[in-house]
């Protein structure tokens, strides 16, 4: 039957990278949960919904048809039928999407259709809540970490505006499902490691 890699971590700590690689090199599908997040952000902006009032989110589920799929081999979220792409990942939505986060009706949503990408074929599942919440079963976790100095940079890096150091903090306290070292998980530490070393990191933990 179909397996799951569960890769969580903080914003900016190579995780998606990480997952994207593996994923390709194994043959499975790559799955992006934070995109899920993000897209319920970005139709809270479209609605001109306030992200931290709840019944109003949880209203805007209703009304808004959220779509999970598969593209050669990378999961894809549409918001009524469209792929928003890039777009998802602006600053309006990132000083969002740790709000909508937090409701625990998106994430019982969101969380049920990553469990229905298992029926699809075997993944490489990445966020914040995987091997805790969305996988607890699975024998393959991996915390990626990094230091906030590097996240700080690599964010920068990337040409976007952004914070991630302060949405971890939103999302580490939160009460539902927040960031966590999942039991069981191996901690790779990517500060000072190349996008290969961590991907052989991550190779050995799915060989032991
Ligand atoms: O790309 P980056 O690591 O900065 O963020 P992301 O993975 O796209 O996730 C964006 C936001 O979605 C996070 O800051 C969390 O608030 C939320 N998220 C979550 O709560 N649970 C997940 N499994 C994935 C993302």
């Amino acid at each position: 039957s179909n397996i799951a890699v569960a890769i969580d971590g903080p914003a900016a700590s190579g995780k998606s990278t990480v997952a994207k690689t593996l994923a390709k090199r194994l043959g499975l599908i790559m799955v992006n949960t934070g995109a899920m997040y993000r897209a319920v952000a970005w139709a809270t902006i479209q609605h001109g919904v306030d992200p931290a009032d709840s019944a109003a989110v949880i209203n805007l589920l209703d009304r808004v048809d959220f779509t999970c799929g598969v593209e050669n081999n990378l999961s894809t979220v549409l918001v009524d039928g469209v792929d928003l792409g890039d777009a998802l990942r602006q600053d309006a939505v990132n000083s969002r999407v740790s709000k909508v986060a937090a409701i625990s009706e998106v994430r019982e949503l969101l969380v049920s259709m990553q469990r229905d990408y298992l029926e699809l074929g075997s993944v490489v599942m990445e966020g914040r809540d995987i091997g805790s919440v969305v996988f607890p079963n699975t024998p393959f976790k991996m915390y990626i970490d990094a230091s906030e100095e590097v996240r700080r940079k690599r964010r920068a890096a990337e040409g976007i505006i952004d914070d991630p150091t302060a949405r971890d903090k939103e999302d580490s306290k939160r009460k539902s499902s927040p960031l966590v070292i999942a039991e069981g998980a191996v901690v790779i530490d990517s500060s000072e490691m190349d996008v290969e070393q961590v991907v052989q990191a991550a190779l050995t933990v799915l060989r032991e």
